[in-house]
């Protein structure tokens, strides 16, 4: 198949490309990009006046929940959502039933991708056997099988000798450690961000620093080990400040917001919309800036949906019982467009970065960049138009977004991975 298209704007800040060029595609990869091309092979031709062209999106972190909740999300839901919101790369987490702790799941992960999924899905190994922090899981084996990272998403991994034997294997193995940053014995029973907001409506509250305190000992055990560390979903002003001095002493450290800790303070959970409900907890005002300034500066490398998906039963119960998280992989660009890119607090340019290149440079794969003889993986957006959030229209299985209702900009109208087109929209 080949495609060309012409006429749109090539946003790409891995060249730093600004520029209206033409793009032709042939098999996987993109073959020419220059002005006025004209292909009379093109078999497919697609007008992109007044649409940008962006590097397919890469998410580090995706809840696909296949094995074990296929009700909730499988490999083949995700794909389509992923491709409706312009990823044609995501990593999906190993904290599925039963866990991606051996080899046999990781190939079964695979085998699934290459059946049933329109994009490209990359599993995420956890880091120790059934993700109960006690014993390392087979690390190399796991790297051997195609693991991108490693992770115990969802938990923190709280002995520090298994930690840091963890992060030497990493090191040794050049593959990135995922870190959810979270102090169990400080957030335990908590359903919200501990403040105001949580006095007000009478929850138990998780302090900042149940995740600052577990940002620092990983910050010391880098320092230790000399391993790349990527932190996930930071949400605190103080864990900002921790990795913006462990960067200027040139720790190997990188790290992700996600875009609903940008768009939502605690003081949204006075709805008691289980939608509210994340890990970590929404939090202040003053914590948005924080993340919005590190965003700025480069401390924030990374914007990650941390899509992760409910089925309304779980998420129709009481607040407290209802489990923590939302799922993201449709709307992430919109709400970034919205919250970072038409207020000011990153260029265009700057945004894709985070949701793009960044992610992949950190990944160590080739994506995130259009330029000829690259794998041709990029998104044709229409920014000048609005579209309204509608439970309806999610291709995800599950519905759990808090942005239903809302009015975004930047529509989406097609997906391209690996040179076939994976998602148009109407
Ligand atoms: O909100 C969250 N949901 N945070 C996590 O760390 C885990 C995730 C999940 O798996 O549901
Ligand atoms: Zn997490």
């Amino acid at each position: 198949m080949s495609i060309l298209i012409k006429g749109g704007k090539i946003i790409d800040p891995a060249s730093q490309c600004e520029d209206f060029l033409d793009v032709f595609i042939s098999g996987e990869k993109i073959k020419k990009l220059q002005k006025n091309l004209k292909m009379k092979e093109a078999e497919i031709i697609i007008d992109a006046r007044e649409k940008i062209i962006i590097p397919g999106l890469v998410d580090m972190h995706t809840h696909v929940r296949q094995p074990g909740r296929e009700d909730e999300e499988t490999i083949k839901s995700a794909s389509l959502a992923a491709a409706r919101g312009g990823f044609t790369t995501i990593c999906c987490m190993p904290n599925t039933t039963p866990p991606i702790d051996n080899p046999a799941l990781v190939r079964f992960i695979h085998e699934e991708v290459r059946r049933n999924s329109l994009i490209e899905i990359l599993p995420v190994g956890a880091i120790t056997q059934n993700l109960e922090g006690k014993k390392i899981s087979e690390m190399g084996r796991l790297k051997k099988a195609g693991v991108i990272g490693f992770s115990d998403d969802g938990k923190w991994v709280v002995n520090s000798q298994i930690m840091r034997r963890a992060l030497e294997y990493a090191k040794m193995l050049d593959i990135p450690l995922i870190s959810h940053c979270e102090d169990p014995s400080l957030s335990e029973g908590g359903v919200m961000n501990e403040g105001y907001w949580s006095c007000v409506l009478g929850f138990p509250g998780i302090p900042g620093e149940a995740e600052e305190i577990a940002v620092a000992r990983d910050l010391a055990l880098c320092r230790l080990t000399g391993c790349r560390l990527h932190i996930a979903h930071v949400s605190t002003r103080e864990s900002v400040q921790l990795i913006r001095e462990a960067k200027k002493r040139n720790l190997k450290i990188s790290c992700e917001v996600t875009p609903h800790h940008l768009a939502l303070s605690d003081e949204e959970v006075k709805t008691f919309d289980t939608n509210t409900k994340v890990n970590p907890p929404l939090r202040s005002h003053e914590d948005i800036e924080a993340l919005k300034q590190g965003l700025k500066e480069n401390v924030i490398d990374v914007i990650a949906t941390d899509h992760a998906p409910h089925s309304p039963e779980e998420k129709e119960l009481e607040y407290p019982n209802a489990p923590f998280g939302v799922i993201g992989l449709e709307t992430a660009l919109s709400v970034v467009l919205k919250t970072l890119v038409q207020s000011g607090v990153l260029t265009l340019k700057e945004a894709i970065a985070k949701l793009s290149l960044n992610p992949a440079r950190i990944l160590g794969i080739d994506r995130g960049s259009i330029q000829e003889g690259k794998t041709a993986n990029l998104v044709i957006v229409n920014l000048k138009k609005n579209w309204e959030v509608r439970e309806e229209d999610f291709l995800s299985l599950s519905k759990n977004s808090p942005f239903i209702g809302w009015t975004l900009p930047g529509k989406v109208e097609y997906t391209i991975c690996r040179g076939k087109i994976v998602y148009k929209g109407e």
